[in-house]
């Protein structure tokens, strides 16, 4: 048996820089006064269907199936309809800040650092449409990139206007995908659908064509020309470097306004999106709810990961354990033993199943323990222990038995100081 194609495992220890990730955006959302929003890998369908009925994620690759009910759910392809659906049922104050941590679901042909399961951090600020806020969202997935340690990162920025700014503009590029029909074959009726969706096409041969397309940001309204302005302004008083990209506009039906990527150079070029997002004014209007002009990011572990790779940054942490018992005598004060030191606070491990002396410390060797607390015949007549930095050359030391997780945790302290 073998995990679905496209999806992965993580096993320790790699698991552990997982951890190391989500803690560190953990703390930064945190800080940054978000709190942390847990919905469903499924939801109804049509959560969905609103965020792209133009885009390959929602038409063709959905994980979508019938319940026992009757009822048709899709698993996720990406983190922030299910917030906005959330929003909408649930009616929390605005504006409403909060982050996740979820697996997103889609059914695309898997290459590296593109698989059919992947997990997202994300961010969202439901119901204001400061464009300070939109400086702080970028601010906090940028400045997450750095606690990893990323420094080959390129933030890529546009914005696709308002209402008004997309409808001029939109007729203004149907035309010209229209003047190009023998080139977009097939896709022209997607082009027909949603003209802007062909944008952000990657195909060697529209190369030409795309880079002479007419440009969002000639057709912003004076509104929208302000609020990008102020975005741009934000950014520079922040001293985080931005590049401009005209055709930028996303993958998703619901963006409005600024729209942004995160790009490693370290990564190939196709997979390079370490994280993207952008604003999404309407969709809060269009599930039902109250307006609620919203932003937000998505950022995908896996790649956050690759690319730490890549610039050798954020290597797996070295192992936590602080103890490992080894038992010469029998089993009874062992396993008190490993209890006190694990309740005192300690990382403590043992071996099971009555294994040799000598298999008990290889053991010890491997689990990377800092020390060796060995309960030996001797020693335990005296009331004593006897410990072993496993890290060292240093001989071998004698504790007083009900001293040691106190003993252990001073020196644990010592070695962080
Ligand atoms: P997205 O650009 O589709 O946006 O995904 C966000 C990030 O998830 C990407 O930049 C990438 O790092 C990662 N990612 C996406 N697809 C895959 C995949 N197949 N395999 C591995 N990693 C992947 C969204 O999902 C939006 N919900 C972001 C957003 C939030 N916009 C506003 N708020």
């Amino acid at each position: 048996m073998r995990a679905p194609k496209g999806m992965l495992d993580v096993l320790p220890p790699e698991s552990a820089r997982w951890i190391d990730v989500i803690e560190r955006f953990a703390s930064r959302a945190e800080r940054f006064a978000y709190g942390l929003l847990l919905t469903p890998i499924v939801e109804h369908y049509e959560v969905f269907a609103r965020v792209g009925e133009t885009t390959d994620i929602v038409r063709k690759e959905m994980y979508e199936f019938v319940d026992r009910g009757g009822r048709r759910l899709a698993l996720r392809p990406e983190g922030t309809a299910p917030v906005v659906r959330a929003f909408v049922q649930h009616r929390p104050p605005t504006p409403w800040k909060v982050w996740y941590l979820a697996p997103n679901f889609r059914a695309e042909q898997p290459q590296a650092g593109r698989y059919r399961q992947h997990w997202q951090l994300g961010a969202e600020v439901i119901g204001i449409d400061d464009p300070d806020i939109d400086v702080e969202v970028i601010e906090l997935l940028w400045g997450f990139c750095h606690d990893l340690g990323l420094r080959d990162v390129r933030l890529l920025v546009n914005s696709m206007g308002d209402a008004d700014s997309r409808a001029r503009y939109r007729e203004v590029l149907l035309a010209y995908w229209r003047a190009h029909e023998a080139l977009l074959g097939d896709e022209m009726e997607r082009a027909e659908a949603n003209p802007l969706r062909i944008l952000d096409s990657k195909r060697s041969d529209w190369l030409e064509m795309l880079e002479r397309a007419p440009q969002l940001g000639e057709y912003l309204t004076d509104a929208s020309a302000a609020h990008f302005e102020r975005v741009q302004e934000g950014l520079r008083a922040l001293g985080i470097p931005f590049e401009i990209a005209p055709r930028l506009v996303r993958g998703f039906d619901y963006y409005t306004s600024t729209v942004f990527e995160l790009t490693s150079g370290a990564l190939d070029t196709a997979q390079n999106a370490i994280g993207g997002g952008g604003r999404y004014d309407r969709l809060a209007e269009e599930m039902g709810g109250p307006a609620a002009p919203s932003i937000g990011f998505g950022s995908g572990i896996e790649r956050l990961l690759l690319a730490c790779d890549a610039e050798g940054v954020l290597p797996v942490p070295p192992p936590r354990l602080d103890a490992f018992v080894v038992d010469l005598v029998g089993v009874a004060d062992t396993t008190r033993l490993l209890a006190e030191l694990r309740e005192s606070g300690l990382a403590a491990d043992r071996a099971y199943g009555g294994r040799s002396p000598k298999k008990q410390f290889t053991a010890a060797d491997r689990s990377g323990a800092r020390w060796a607390v060995i309960v030996g015949p001797d020693e335990a007549k005296r009331g004593m222990v006897a410990v072993k930095d496993l890290r060292s050359d240093k001989p071998q030391c004698e504790v007083r038995r009900e001293e040691i997780a106190a003993w252990l945790l001073t020196g644990k302290d010592e070695a962080h100081s």
